[in-house]
């Protein structure tokens, strides 16, 4: 196959790389190899040719669904993810799906949830003393916000409850390893079996998920939850959404949700405690400040490294004919931090957003990839990055180790590899 050039190495070997560093592995490819190269990793079957500059990511973006499908490059989802999942769909079924769930997103209604985040946020940072994991505490955070506003928990029994199931359920399929290989062996060997196990968790999260609809279906209707905005959605017979359809619907918020914000506010912290001047700006309250600073944060660490496609048919990227067979990826990771693209790169300066000159170009800070599978909870994202962040500016920060922390990979998102450990007060 002729492919752009990449890494000799063993797939297993580039494999462990793209695991445990894999900032160190992105910058190392395209030092070497330029833009587009190739890798080869057991993530995915196939090889895949990264893209990163502005020419080449918004061809990506582009590409048309029929022959460069983004569903199934989540494949290895759809046991948890479920058969509606807007990760898995294509084409005009994505389409559909994406206006029903995107609803809840907008306007005045995404920012009513804002006094929600900021009171969840002031609470557990009250709590903070002495030595902290960031992102532990923004793994719990985090999905206390989904639970609330996403799934609208009404009290802390019932988040308890659905915590503990959520937590049942993921901590089988955490590891990304333990998730490729029941893809691939996707044997019930007896309820002791990996996949077995797995099977069982999410049966009884279904259960418990099905309880809740039947529950929040018999109450009267409020909306200051996602999942009474779309529960009274209809689509376009003007028919209501099935039980099955809004699990799914709020199997793919958590999934996209959770794990993307805690790592992005986990880095957040760990660049705070670097660096006290951010830490003094963020005091003084300017919401311009507050902006530039999340924005710089998802520019200099982007959770997510990449946005695939899979090739069915060649196509032609800024230039190169890829054939058909091949993932093809927007790489987040090296568009966001290219030297080519950003003046320092590798520095952390929010006030790169503050000043008169715009940001390169749109199409180099794509933290949320783009086109018709951009991120579909981004506006929420960024408004329960600025919330915490706020709620964060009265904490005096310090580093617990000199050296920064280095990114590894946990299921799909970078996280920092001693957990954002901070020094409070
Ligand atoms: C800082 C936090 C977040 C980051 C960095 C992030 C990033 C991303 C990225 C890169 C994609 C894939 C885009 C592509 O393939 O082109 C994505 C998809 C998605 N995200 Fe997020 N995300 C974040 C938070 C959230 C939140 C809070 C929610 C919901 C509550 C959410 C829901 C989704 C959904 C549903 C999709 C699938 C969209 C589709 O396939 O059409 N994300 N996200």
């Amino acid at each position: 196959m002729n492919l752009p050039p990449g890494p000799s190495a063993p797939a297993i070997w580039q494999t462990v790389a793209w695991m445990t560093r894999p900032g160190a592995f992105l910058r190392r490819v395209h030092a070497r190899f330029g833009d587009p190269a190739t890798i080869r990793t057991y993530w995915t079957e196939e090889p895949m040719v990264l893209f990163s500059s502005p020419d080449a990511v918004r061809a990506v973006f582009r590409l048309d669904p029929a022959i460069a499908p983004a569903g199934q490059s989540w494949e290895f989802l759809r046991p948890f993810a479920g058969e509606h999942s807007i990760l898995l769909l294509d084409g005009e079924e994505h389409l559909r799906e994406r206006r029903l769930m995107t609803g809840p997103f907008h306007g005045e209604r995404m920012r009513s949830f804002a006094p929600i985040v900021s009171d969840l946020a002031r609470a557990e940072l009250a709590t903070w003393r002495g030595r902290v994991s960031a992102h532990e505490r923004m793994r719990e955070l985090t999905l206390e916000i989904i639970l609330r506003v996403v799934f609208g928990a009404r009290d802390d029994a019932e988040v308890a409850t659905l915590r503990r199931s959520i937590d049942d359920t993921l901590s089988t399929v955490r590891s990304l390893p333990s998730v490729l290989a029941m893809a691939v062996v996707r044997k019930d060997l007896g309820p002791h079996s990996p996949w077995g196990r797995f099977r069982l968790a999410v049966e009884r999260f279904d259960a418990m998920l099905l309880e809740l609809l039947a529950r929040r279906r018999a109450e009267p209707r409020d909306s200051d939850s996602m999942l009474a905005v779309l529960l009274d959605q209809h689509d376009e017979d003007g028919n209501p959404p099935s039980d099955r359809h809004l699990r799914d619907e709020l199997v793919a918020l958590l999934v996209g949700g959770h794990d993307s914000s805690a790592a992005s506010l986990g880095w957040a912290f760990e660049l705070l405690a670097r660096h006290p001047a951010a830490q003094a700006r963020l005091r003084d309250g300017d919401p311009a400040y507050l902006d530039a600073l999340v924005k710089e944060v998802l520019r200099i660490r982007p959770a997510l490294t990449i946005a695939p496609r899979l090739l069915l048919e060649p196509a032609e990227i800024a230039g190169h004919t890829i054939p058909a067979g091949v993932q093809v990826a927007a790489c987040l990771w090296l568009a966001c931090r290219r030297e080519d693209l950003w003046s320092g790169a590798s520095q952390f300066r929010p006030e790169r957003w503050l000043g008169e000159q715009p940001p390169p170009n749109p199409l180099s800070w794509i933290p949320f990839g783009g086109g018709v599978r951009r991120c579909a909870g981004a506006p929420f994202a960024e408004m329960e990055m600025r919330e915490v962040l706020r709620a964060a500016s009265g904490l005096t920060l310090r580093p617990a180790h000199s050296d920064a922390e280095r990114a590894r990979r946990s299921m799909l998102v970078l996280v920092p590899h001693r957990g954002a450990e901070v020094l409070v007060g």
